[in-house]
């Protein structure tokens, strides 16, 4: 598997910025013509880099499919029913690949709205042609934080279409001399928006199981209960009932560690509060608890399918579970808890989508990506840390080395799981820690540490 897009996301959140440095210049600036001739305020440099210029009008065609009727949800019946915004299309819609309950696993029928100018979006959008942003069959309303070049000192509005492996995030913002690439022929991957929507960086695919609750260093959860509303449905193939058994119960255990994890972003909070930390922290972290709790009940509703009866947690004991709020026991907290642990559970699952049957393939890659974003959150943390409180340094050195000790003779006696993995259980799944353990935490942490040759990864 390949490491390098996890370990660059976690160099990124301790502040290596990789990539190189790029020349930021658009040479030979070239209109981009629509296929009707028309111009689409967009122009391409030399380079392949795409910037908008200016808000032109387009012909706010939708060519996707049509309704026809037979759809399992049906939220409209003709464009004449689309009437809460512009240009308003009834398009037939495949299923994701999450099997969320409310379309019942099949087609729907839905209203789609398109554009023709900037004017037809809210406030801090951009009307982009379909032709520039990937699979969109209309002018879609893109988030900008700069609608023409005359927006940006650099004179450059730049447009940022990254597929992260999940999904394509377009968006427009200005070009600044703190970017880390220019264009896509820069970076490994992609040449795209920051997170933060501020600085275009070289981006990586990294569409990647969590965050345990530990108590006295034990991972806390809630016992299995039959009940229904912590389920989603899936339509997966059914294997033979033995394995039925073993994959319900696999998933029950998956699950109830995700809804744990919603314990333990709970508890990063409040320790986040009382150490007086940034908001983007903080936002990340409520960001990663509602992640949790969509992930747990995804994991339900497969133990469920595989289980023939609906599952779903029982009360979780929070007895010794509080928080304590000694920047030291933070500092502890994070290390168990979040950094190594989240950083492997993200490369696991990613590897385990790579394997799985494609029903169950776009949602594990999303949560595989959402992971990912956990362990950046769980490392730029620690960095945080590390920065208010440098006496800890020593400590977390030693902790992590002590960490990652623990976690590689607990990788070695994983026991392999053939036969299951187009359910989404790696084979595996102690070689693919060991190889993160190798490749992407022991890199981070000498990065962390910025000891010798570490400059290296930046
Ligand atoms: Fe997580
Ligand atoms: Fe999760």
């Amino acid at each position: 598997m390949n490491m390098m897009p996890l370990r660059l996301l976690l160099l990124i959140a301790i502040g290596c910025p990789g990539g190189k440095e790029s020349a930021l210049l658009c040479e030979d600036p070239q209109t981009i013509l629509l296929t009707d001739g028309s111009n689409s305020g967009f122009e391409r440099c030399a380079d392949e880099a795409v910037n908008r210029v200016s808000d032109q009008p387009i012909d706010p065609v939708n060519s996707g499919p049509r309704c026809v009727g037979d759809e399992d949800v049906q939220n409209c019946s003709t464009d004449a029913d689309c009437t809460e915004g512009p240009h308003g299309a009834c398009i037939h819609q495949e299923p994701d690949g999450w099997g969320m309950a409310d379309t019942a696993g099949g087609p729907s029928c839905s209203c789609e709205y398109a554009c023709s100018k900037d004017a037809d979006c809210e406030t801090g959008a951009i009307c982009v042609p379909d032709e520039l942003s990937p699979n969109a069959t209309r002018p879609v309303c893109v988030p900008a934080t700069c609608d023409s070049s005359e927006d940006c000192s650099s004179g450059e509005c730049g447009l940022s279409a990254f597929h992260n492996g999940c999904w394509w995030v377009v968006t427009a913002i200005c070009r600044d001399d703190g970017d880390g690439c220019h264009a896509d022929a820069e970076c490994e991957d992609a040449c795209a928006a920051d997170t933060g929507g501020e600085d275009f960086v070289c981006q990586t695919t990294s569409c990647a199981i969590g965050r345990p609750l530990l108590v006295e260093g034990e991972a806390r959860v809630a016992g299995v209960v039959q009940r229904g509303d912590w389920t989603t449905s899936s339509a997966i193939p059914l294997p033979t009932p033995g394995s039925c058994a073993q994959l319900a119960a696999y998933w029950n255990r998956v699950a109830a560690l995700e809804h744990a994890s919603v314990g333990s972003f709970a508890r990063f909070t409040l320790q986040l509060l009382a150490l007086g930390a940034p908001a983007e922290l903080l936002s990340a972290t409520q960001v990663a608890a509602g992640d949790e709790i969509r992930h747990a009940r995804f994991a339900y509703g497969l133990a469920s399918t595989f289980a023939g009866k609906p599952q779903g947690p029982g009360p979780l004991a929070m007895d010794k579970a509080g928080s304590s709020f000694d920047p030291q026991a933070v500092l502890y907290g994070l290390i168990d808890e979040a950094c190594i642990g989240e950083t492997l559970g993200a490369a696991e699952l990613r590897a385990a989508a790579e394997l799985a049957d494609p029903t169950l393939r776009g949602t594990l890659l999303q949560m595989a990506e959402e992971e990912g974003q956990h362990a950046a959150l769980a490392w730029k943390s620690l960095r945080w840390l590390l920065q208010i409180h440098p006496e800890l340094r020593p400590l977390a050195r030693q902790g992590l080395e002590v960490g990652m000790a623990r976690h590689r003779a607990s990788a070695h006696s994983m026991a392999p799981q053939p036969g299951l993995e187009r359910w989404g259980v790696h084979p595996a799944a102690g070689e693919v820690h060991l190889q993160t353990l190798a490749r992407v935490v022991a890199p981070v942490v000498r990065a962390l540490f910025e000891e010798e040759g570490a400059s290296a990864l930046c």
